[in-house]
């Protein structure tokens, strides 16, 4: 058996929880990351056990651990509406907008969240904050034309009043990043976005952008793990009156 960290006990706990929610004949949207790792986990052992789902997965990874498991996996335009998305986060805050594509996955994410009833977060303690920024926000852009639209980022960024941004193409082992869509991601260094609605608006105006990490008015609540196993379901209302535990 292994021994989880605290933080992989968090993301355990928060992903069990919110997986929970799902029940018999959903459509369910599956999340990219570490934390939906263990949603899929979970879910899965329910279908060993006789849950009847089928799935839309948010990317090509999540989709094989899905199907490993045992969940049909659908394609998103063959299921219609879904009930309930569980997607995990890079950054929340109180109004429930989000940080996501730490993992390079937030086009789909964002489709497939756009096409749910419920978009339920999955996040350890660590990723509530006051103010969105401090994780670079990812930007996927077509590769073609891409110093241009890099340009064109950093010009946006500026006329809003963000000083010295920097703006990195995405790599790993010394490669480009290429999503599984084919295109590339830049990552914003904001530090703190002020007004994340004209930041998403001036971004999506670019061409060559496809999506931004910004996920605003998509998520109903978050489900906070803990690094002791316990969670904590937040919501805009905070109808748990749980806020002043998760957010500083
Ligand atoms: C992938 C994502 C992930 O949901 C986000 O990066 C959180 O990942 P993790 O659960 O590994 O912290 O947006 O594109």
């Amino acid at each position: 058996m292994t021994t989880l960290s605290p933080s992989d006990i968090a993301k355990k706990a928060c992903a069990e929880m919110a997986g929970s929610f799902v029940k018999d004949g959903m459509n369910v949207g599956l999340g990219t990351g570490s934390t939906a790792v263990f949603l899929v986990d979970y879910l899965g052992q329910r279908v060993k056990d006789g849950l009847n789902i089928r799935a839309a997965a948010t990317s090509t990874r999540t989709a094989q651990q899905a199907r490993a498991c045992g969940i049909e996996v659908c394609d998103l335009n063959d299921l219609g509406r879904l009930d309930i998305t569980i997607d995990g986060a890079d950054e929340f805050d109180r109004d429930l907008q989000l940080i996501k594509g730490g993992g390079g996955a937030h086009l789909q994410e964002k489709i497939v969240a756009a096409a749910s009833d419920k978009m339920v977060v999955i996040a350890d303690v660590s990723k509530a904050v006051d103010r969105l920024g401090a994780f670079p926000l990812p930007v996927e852009a077509l590769c073609f034309g891409r110093q241009s639209t890099l340009r064109h980022l950093q010009q946006a960024v500026a006329d809003l009043g963000y000083a010295d941004k920097p703006i990195t193409l995405r790599q790993k082992d010394g490669a480009d990043v290429i999503t599984d869509e084919g295109n590339c991601i830049f990552d914003l260094h904001m530090g703190q976005i002020t007004d994340a609605t004209s930041l998403a608006a001036a971004l999506k105006s670019i061409p060559g952008v496809v999506e931004h990490g910004l996920f605003l008015r998509l998520a109903q609540a978050v489900v906070v793990g803990r690094p002791d196993g316990s969670t904590l379901v937040y919501d805009a209302a905070d109808s748990q009156g749980v806020a002043a535990q998760i957010f500083a």
